[in-house]
């Protein structure tokens, strides 16, 4: 419980409220620290308002080069040289490292519907998987069922202004759409895009966590989590009892993922000139037999 509400704190600080005109407490309320390499696909993604002070959300590693993260994160913040990502690392102890594309869903409205709540980051320069990072897989269906405990995590403040240290994780389970229906009452909320998140007893997420990856390894046999929402947006007031989030149904926007996060050829070019060196090597020694 928490555990959500230091996500709650994490998301404070970002974009969550700005972008959803949603206030949500910035007070955390507690939450189980992550150990490196726990949910080792967890980023950081922050934006440099250029005044000493940035802004931040959450983000997903999902190949080499692309972070899944929330539209919302970026809607009006779109200078790739002012947005930077800390992979690895819990305690945000390392170096962060440039980004060189920011792609926001081409349908998001910002203040709409929150509706397409996706943007893919480009990393300027690829990782590999190791203890400490690691890629999620995408989605084959939908949404586990009603009832799985999904796991999420954020960096949490305690209030603003004051610097984010340690990564937090929480367990929240799917719940039916018909709550997230009538928990808000706008008549915004479209299981087309969301998926309705949260236990309605303080396991929360808040403004901080926008954008960080909701996963589990249900189905699969893998050893990397797969993610089936992105933190989005919720009811004012996060942890809060009777909570439950809103997170971009990540099934929902295959094609866009699909059609953008593609990787740079540098691994397969490396591969054809190694085999390419080995052709010519065994040419060379056929020719001076
Ligand atoms: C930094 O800039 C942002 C955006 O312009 C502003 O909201 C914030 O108050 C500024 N913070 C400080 C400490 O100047
Ligand atoms: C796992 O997959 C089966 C078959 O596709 C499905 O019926 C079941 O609901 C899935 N389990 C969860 C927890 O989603
Ligand atoms: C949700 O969105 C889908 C796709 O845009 C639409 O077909 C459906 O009517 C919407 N449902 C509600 C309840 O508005």
């Amino acid at each position: 419980m928490n555990l959500k509400l230091l996500i709650c704190a994490l998301a404070c600080l970002v974009h969550y409220s700005t972008a959803d005109n949603v206030g949500r407490d910035i007070k955390i309320s507690g939450g189980t620290p992550a150990s490196l390499g726990d949910l080792p696909y967890q980023v950081f993604v922050g934006y440099n308002l250029g005044n000493g002070t940035y802004e931040f959300c959450g983000g997903g590693l999902i190949n080499s080069e692309w972070i899944l993260t929330a539209a919302h994160c970026f809607e009006v913040k779109k200078d790739v040289s002012k947005a930077f990502v800390i992979l690895g690392s819990v305690s945000l102890n390392t170096r962060p490292v440039s980004v060189k594309t920011i792609i926001t869903h081409p349908n998001y409205i910002s203040d709409a519907y929150n509706y397409y709540d996706i943007a893919l980051l480009q990393l300027s320069n690829p990782v590999k998987e190791s203890a400490s990072i690691g890629f999620l897989n995408l989605p084959t269906f939908s949404s586990p069922a009603v009832g799985t405990l999904m796991w999420t995590a954020g960096w949490g403040l305690t209030q603003s202004g004051i610097k984010p240290t340690q990564l937090l994780k929480v367990q929240i389970p799917i719940v039916a759409q018909s709550i997230c229906v009538n928990a808000f009452s706008d008549g915004k909320y479209n299981e087309t895009y969301f998926l309705c998140i949260g236990d309605g007893k303080g396991k929360d997420t808040c403004q901080g966590d926008s954008g960080g990856a909701v996963v589990s390894k249900v189905n699969t046999t893998d050893t990397r989590w797969t993610v089936y929402g992105i933190t989005s947006y919720g009811p004012e007031g996060c942890g809060l009892q009777g909570n439950r989030g809103a997170y971009s149904r990540v099934f929902n926007y295959l094609d866009f993922i699909k059609s953008n996060a593609v990787t740079s050829a540098s691994s397969t070019p490396h591969h054809c000139s190694k085999a390419l060196i080995v052709v010519l090597i065994a040419f060379a020694l056929l020719l001076n037999l």
